[in-house]
């Protein structure tokens, strides 16, 4: 028996044990070996645009606090307040024994913010795409889903039934070629980010629409990255393209401009009332925890109040992008406060995020398979409580550093 599995495992009885994989994974170590390893860095504190890492200051320029609003005073004290109230955590899912009136005040709030019927809140942004595309198919349903959507979309279309049709990032023509396709089945549905985490550039929505119509698709929005950012008072992209009422289902997440953890979905009131008694992501799984809650309704109040945040923060968006291609950086294809820097080969990415963090600036440098292979970017992001100066020294850095390196001339 042992003997006739050998040649399946190229005779290596060492291959047999399923963490042989752990030491075969050489490629984290051989980075921290040439000294350019940049994960799991530790931040000591954190103010505004500045961090604290081994006791240095660096100007971060990697976060997706796009409003800048995990320091504003009423936030903290809501989310201390709420503490205070209701304690630390909930202890449960929100199906028995998690649910807080917070919960519910902050579903009815998002769904009004929003301009849908109805909304659920998870726990993650990440569990939400799982739970709730995991559970919107049946065996013979489509669904047809960008070739750079999120993780979390994927990991959801995975435990979903039913087939997904891949198509070509924001690729109209390959949408409507492969709805033509498979015009004769019923159920489909559209998947897409908003706005792209790694890229910065937006779905065009509008399109999405007029298309899906035309086959009967439903669809469905991942706003991660475009709530705070796009439309008015930073509703999203489905309100700065005027869709929203075309959108089946928008999904959001309270860890970027939120300033929290946690996601939602809005949609209709059917819609929710379905999801809430079959996601499994949802049903088992604890509840979002009181200072989470207490920190996004006030994050809330702030936006409905006005747009100061959201204004400040596309003039830096403007002043960067605009930095950054005056020096010869190359930052297509974003359209956002989501600014990559286009480096392409992998080794050459790593050394320069190195070089930047070193001279002060903190980035992310992205390779596959976050981006495809040999499009190496280091992603760089930008929050409306940077202030002018801390702008200038991420601009001077990638000035000095990119004629150093020989990136820019
Ligand atoms: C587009 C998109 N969707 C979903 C998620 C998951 O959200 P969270 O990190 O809040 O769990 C992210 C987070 O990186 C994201 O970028």
């Amino acid at each position: 028996m042992l003997c006739s599995l050998l040649p399946k495992f190229g005779g290596n009885l060492d291959r047999m044990d399923i963490f042989s994989k752990f030491k075969d994974f050489k490629v984290a170590r051989q980075l921290e070996e040439a000294g350019v390893y940049p994960y799991f860095k530790v931040i000591q504190n954190a103010e505004g645009g500045t961090v604290y890492i081994d006791g240095k200051r660096k100007v971060m320029a990697g976060s997706n606090n796009y409003l800048g609003l995990t320091h504003h005073p009423k936030v903290r004290s809501a989310a201390k307040d709420a503490i205070e109230k209701y304690g630390t955590g909930c202890s449960g899912s929100r199906f028995l024994n998690g649910t807080i009136d917070l919960h519910i005040e902050l579903e009815k709030r998002l769904a009004h913010f929003m301009g849908k019927e109805a909304a659920l809140v998870y726990s993650t942004g990440f569990q939400t795409n799982l739970g709730t595309i995991s559970c919107l198919t049946d065996e013979n349903d489509l669904i047809f889903s960008d070739e750079e959507n999120h993780a979390s979309i994927i990991e959801g279309t995975r435990l979903a039934e039913g087939e997904t049709i891949v198509f070509k990032h924001n690729d109209m023509k390959d949408l409507e070629a492969k709805l033509k396709e498979h015009q004769d089945v019923k159920g489909k549905i559209v998947i897409t980010d908003g706005v792209y985490s790694m890229t910065g550039d937006i779905a065009p929505l509008d399109q999405i629409v007029k298309i899906s119509k035309k086959y009967n698709a439903r669809i469905m929005l991942d706003d991660a990255h475009g709530i705070g950012v796009l439309g008015k008072n930073g509703k999203g992209t489905a309100d700065h393209f005027n869709v929203t009422n075309d959108i089946d289902i928008i999904m959001g997440t309270f860890s970027k401009s939120f300033a929290s953890l946690g996601g939602f979905i809005v949609a209709t009131e059917e819609v929710i009332h379905y999801i809430k008694h079959k996601s499994r992501a949802f049903i088992f799984s604890a509840a979002m925890p009181p200072a989470s809650l207490a920190t996004v309704l006030s994050v809330l109040d702030i936006l409905e109040e006005s747009d100061e945040h959201v204004q400040r923060l596309w003039k830096i968006t403007h002043k960067m992008q605009k930095g950054f291609q005056s020096m010869g950086y190359d930052t297509s294809p974003s359209k956002t406060p989501i600014i990559p820097i286009n480096i392409g080969d992998e080794a050459r990415t790593f050394f320069f995020a190195k070089a930047i963090y070193d001279a002060g600036v903190f980035t992310n440098p992205v390779v596959a398979p976050g981006v495809p292979p040999g499009q190496g970017i280091i992603r760089t992001s930008y929050m409306a409580s940077h202030t002018d100066q801390e702008l200038n020294l991420i601009l001077d850095t990638f000035h000095t550093i990119g004629k150093m390196c020989e990136m820019i001339k």
